[in-house]
């Protein structure tokens, strides 16, 4: 691997979608970012943005760093799900967006908040009686599956095969030169005949999220298109996002005890807590962007029509912002500026959603459990995701 200036580019040939990047990334983060604050990756022909300044510029520039060519590498992707959401400009960008968000809007959320507090709280009680379980199957899956699909109303076949679809799904966000996004875009392909052929508003719950953007379609506010994809923004992120948040959770405390015993004396760190679990390990790898015109970043000419990834798990660990960016510290004073869920037009809008939902479960383990101990977390290379395939803890 090597890093060079070619004709005054910064260059790299390092291998951002290679398993060895992606099961111990932090150092190849750090590489980057120290080089230069954008470097072109030859074996990619894209940018890669690394450091906090220049990503949150990025993502709240949409003039430049537009998310409508595609937010991947992988034009078959960028071209058959242009549809959703995330790879929209305004106006269009803008009007689905309202109406995704209403349910998703504390005053939304105030309606399931006691559900989901409810329903967490019956499952740890029976998981924590076990002591020993997996913390990503038995713990942390059972929320994002079982509240989100039920909210926005889909049936059984949709239920049993989203995980492996979402999962398939951002995969295929990789490069189309990889075996992983190949793979990936067989799961594409599923969901999308699923969605297109079988989610119709019959199916879907009444008075569900998803009932609710098909009415919003009948009265004009988007099309029936928009839609349709809508529900593909509903599925497809929820659920490893929180899932891997929430694993990743049991993991830190578990590795820094005392951080847990803060927390049980102090629960009103909670949010703190839960912002700092997503600035250490940001879920989402990055996204790209496409140049909608020439840009510089520190004298590095990036042009009009190239793709950049915006790097929001190098972002949160960057020296420059955060100091001793590799300390897991509920108590950290920015930690609430991390880019786990990303950066203006296009930040999160499920983060009400995924805090409401991590948090339930931390406040009922809070409420049983003293200490964790973990045995060796399998991560899963992915594309897109920090993946985490299985957790096993013990909890005293
Ligand atoms: C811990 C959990 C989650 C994490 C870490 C996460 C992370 C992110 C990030 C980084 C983005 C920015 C994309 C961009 O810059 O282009 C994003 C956007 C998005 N997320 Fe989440 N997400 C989570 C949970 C959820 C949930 C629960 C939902 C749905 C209910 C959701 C739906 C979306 C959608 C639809 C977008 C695209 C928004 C747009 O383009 O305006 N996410 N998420």
């Amino acid at each position: 691997m090597g890093f060079e200036v070619v004709n005054s580019i910064p260059t790299s040939d390092v291998d951002y979608y290679s398993d060895e990047f992606i099961l111990d990334p932090y150092p190849f983060y750090k590489e980057l970012r120290d080089f230069a604050p954008a470097v072109w990756l030859s074996l990619y022909d894209a940018w890669f943005i690394s450091r906090y300044d220049d990503v949150t510029a990025g993502l709240q520039n949409p003039e430049v760093f537009c998310s409508g060519k595609g937010v991947t590498l992988n034009p078959a992707v960028n071209e058959g799900m242009g549809g959703n959401m995330v790879m929209q400009d305004a106006p269009e960008h803008t009007s689905m967006r309202k109406v995704f968000m209403k349910p998703l809007l504390p005053q939304g959320l105030k309606d399931v908040r006691d559900q989901i507090k409810i329903t967490a709280d019956a499952h740890i009680d029976q998981v924590v009686k076990r002591k020993s379980f997996d913390a990503v199957k038995d713990l942390s899956l059972f929320l994002p599956m079982n509240i989100v699909t039920n909210l926005i109303g889909i049936d059984e076949e949709g239920k049993e095969n989203m995980l492996a679809w979402a999962a398939g799904v951002f995969d295929a966000f990789g490069h189309p030169d990889t075996e992983r996004t190949k793979a990936g875009m067989l799961d594409v392909k599923a969901l999308m005949d699923y969605v297109q052929q079988k989610v119709s508003r019959d199916m879907l719950v009444k008075g569900g999220w998803g009932d609710h953007v098909f009415k919003a379609a009948d009265e004009g506010e988007i099309t029936h298109e928009q839609a349709t994809f809508m529900m593909f923004d509903y599925m497809i992120p929820s659920l490893d996002t929180t899932i891997n948040a929430t694993s990743n959770a049991v993991w830190f405390f578990s590795e820094n005890p005392e951080q847990w015993n803060l927390l049980r004396k102090n629960p009103s760190l909670i949010p703190n807590a839960i912002n700092e679990i997503l600035r250490m390990e940001a879920p989402i790898r990055s996204f790209t962007r496409c140049l909608a015109k020439d840009f510089e970043i520190e004298g590095i000419r990036l042009k009009e029509g190239s793709f950049a990834f915006l790097s929001y798990a190098s972002a949160s660990m960057d020296e420059r912002k955060f100091e001793n960016p590799e300390k897991f510290d509920i108590s950290r004073k920015n930690a609430s500026e991390h880019v786990g869920f990303g950066m203006g037009p296009h930040s999160c809008p499920g983060s009400n959603l995924a805090r409401l939902e991590i948090r339930s479960l931390l406040e009922s383990l809070l409420a049983r459990v003293e200490r964790f101990e973990c045995g060796t977390p399998v991560r899963v290379p992915h594309n897109t995701l920090r993946g985490i395939k299985s957790l096993p803890v013990t909890v005293h």
